[in-house]
């Protein structure tokens, strides 16, 4: 008894200040989807589209040596990828950025978001 209280009060402490708290393993199998497109480890390869090592946090449009579409950097300069801008983004990336040439339709599911999103910090 006294053991969990410990744990979920460490929990707390951990996820605390943050407004998305997804679960990273989970977020890990959702990238899948994006691994295709996407180098997520830190060897920084682009491939089809800019590799997402650090990308959060980061200012959009800033990938070293990748060749962004004309529409996505004419979105970039307002966007700073956080938690918010990221949810929007993978949503529908063809919403948030029009004309962008990511073909990808979106996460529909707002937890599986929330996951990869958090999966995504740890890329660091
Ligand atoms: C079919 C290939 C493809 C898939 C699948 C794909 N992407 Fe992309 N992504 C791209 C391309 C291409 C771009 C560049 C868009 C442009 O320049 O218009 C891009 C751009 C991005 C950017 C903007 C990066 C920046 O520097 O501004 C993010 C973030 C991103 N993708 C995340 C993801 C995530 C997360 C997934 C998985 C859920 C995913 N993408 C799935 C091809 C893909």
């Amino acid at each position: 008894m006294k053991k969990s209280v410990i744990v979920l009060a460490a929990a707390a402490l951990m996820f605390g200040s943050q407004a998305i708290a997804g679960d990273v393993a989970k977020g890990e199998q959702a990238a899948k989807k994006c691994a295709t497109c996407h180098d997520m480890t830190n060897a920084k390869k682009n491939k089809v589209g800019p590799y997402l090592w650090g990308i959060m946090g980061q200012p959009a449009g800033k990938v070293e040596g990748y060749k962004y579409s004309s529409a996505h950097m004419e979105k970039a300069g307002s966007i700073k990828w956080d938690e918010a801008t990221m949810n929007k983004y993978l949503e529908s990336p063809k919403d948030f950025i029009p004309g962008n040439k990511m073909v990808f339709q979106g996460i529909k599911d707002a937890a599986e978001r929330d996951d990869l999103i958090s999966y995504m910090k740890t890329l660091k």
